[in-house]
């Protein structure tokens, strides 16, 4: 949001004062840091806050020292929200209540756990600090990340992207080689990054290919490894592999088709909504220390992703992963066809002028049809028939683009609702594209 729109919404809410309105104009004061009239709105509040919104208001008044707001407004019953809480009393002199409901939350969910608050009452057990002693045998939980870990790959493997490859070794790779650099101007290693863009184009391909850039382990997660039936089971798979990760820096963690767990909570049920908050409560430094951990995701419906995942300090960085252009789409061609016989006569730069729209995984598709055609040939002739330029010709009556779709609702959600700029690539690429 910008400071043009706050001020209108403070018009309107001068006009129609609504809880609604006033919890939308405290989070947009926070963000824009414009916060001067900030307390005028909080006693319009309607509480308790919802969740998704409780944790950065509460974090934004504390940051900016309003100690008792964030006393007033945070749900003590709500493990992360009563850290926050805890903080503040803190801040007031109220040690022994501070210290209570800091106890309270951290029994309730370890995972909002602050190492500083550990070490100040004495939760110190070891490196690791733990206030509580788990009893019962942990079969289900995280025994450790070897089931998850990937082979890793180089960019050399994934055809064209240039432009994208580029912005991944600036912002994600250097701080990766170079810690010490970055720790000396007070820049933070790991965080998160999301890619998204339409099916096939080589998101997956590429956060592997980061990893094996970074030098790093590669950890690749998706839904089904973390949802579990019982309640309560998700939230702690999801927590082992997280802080499992923290002890293996560094490395990547990659969360595939980000969607299925951390989609929107208005269109959830509510065993979803814990799982988000759990997922959130991971992500964010408040809670632990991440440095090291670089989590990846990928999805191909980003408006289908919890706002709050977007925010700063979380996946905070979204890099779009187009489809090919003509000259990818020869490359990738090329590329899949390097090891498979062929009678040279293939131009790969006439069959990109004519697979417009083509993703990634279309154009391996189109090969491996090519090769079964030039199979059968060879298995009526008794002898191997190379791929030729009629097998590919053949092949392309039965392909057909798959981005396009994807294309057309991307431009609706980039020109509707492109909130703070996070579509302006997909634009770019439409505007040229002619689309
Ligand atoms: N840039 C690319 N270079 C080479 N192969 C690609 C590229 N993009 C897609 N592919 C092919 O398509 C397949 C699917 O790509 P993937 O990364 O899984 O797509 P998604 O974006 O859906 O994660 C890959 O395994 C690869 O065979
Ligand atoms: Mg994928």
């Amino acid at each position: 949001m910008d400071a043009k729109t706050l001020s209108n919404l403070e018009t309107a809410f001068k006009a129609a004062p609504s809880s609604e309105l006033a919890k939308v104009i405290v989070l947009a004061q926070l963000e824009l840091g414009a916060t001067e009239g900030l307390l005028d709105y909080l006693g319009h509040l309607e509480l308790p806050l919802e969740q998704v919104d409780a944790l950065p208001i509460g974090q934004g008044l504390l940051e900016r020292g309003h100690h008792q707001a964030v006393i007033d407004l945070m749900d003590r019953e709500v493990p992360a929200q009563a850290v926050l809480l805890a903080r503040s009393l803190l801040a007031l002199g109220k040690d022994q209540e501070a210290k209570d409901v800091y106890a309270a939350a951290v029994e309730q969910a370890p995972a909002v756990q602050s190492e500083e608050l550990n070490v100040r009452w004495g939760y110190h057990g070891g490196a690791r600090p733990r206030l509580r002693v788990v009893e019962r045998p942990d079969e289900d939980a995280v025994a450790d990340l070897t089931k998850y870990r990937q082979e890793t790959t180089s960019f050399d493997d994934v055809v064209g992207l240039t432009h994208i490859k580029k912005q991944i070794s600036k912002k994600i790779i250097l701080p990766f080689q170079k810690p010490s650099l970055y720790q000396r101007f007070r820049k933070k290693v790991g965080g998160g990054v999301l890619l998204f863009g339409p099916p096939g184009c080589g998101k997956t391909l590429l956060a592997r290919a980061t990893a094996g850039e970074c030098n790093a382990e590669f950890y690749s997660i998706m839904a089904s490894d973390v949802l579990n039936l019982y309640i309560g089971e998700s939230e702690e798979n999801l927590h082992g592999i997280f802080e499992k990760a923290r002890e293996s820096v560094p490395c990547v963690l990659f969360f595939d088709e980000l969607e299925a767990l951390a989609g929107k909570r208005e269109h959830s049920r509510n065993a979803n909504m814990n799982l988000v908050s759990q997922f959130l409560a991971e992500m964010d430094g408040f809670a632990q220390n991440n440095s090291g951990v670089l989590v990846l995701a990928s999805t191909n419906v980003p408006w289908s992703i919890d706002g709050a995942f977007l925010r700063p300090g979380r996946f905070d960085r979204m890099l779009f992963v187009p489809p090919p252009d003509e000259v990818a789409r020869a490359a990738i061609l090329a590329h899949h066809m390097r090891e498979r016989p062929s009678d040279g006569a293939t131009n790969y730069k006439l069959l990109a002028t004519k697979t417009r729209g083509f993703s990634g995984a279309d154009l391996y598709n189109l090969v491996e049809m090519a090769a079964d055609e030039a199979i059968e040939e060879s298995i009526e002739a008794n002898r191997e028939i190379e791929i030729q330029p009629s097998h590919f010709y053949h092949a392309i009556q039965d392909c057909r683009p798959t981005t396009t779709e994807w294309l057309t609702t991307a431009k609706n959600y980039a020109r509707y609702a492109n909130d703070g700029g996070r579509y302006n690539d997909v634009l770019s690429f439409l505007k040229a594209h002619g689309k």
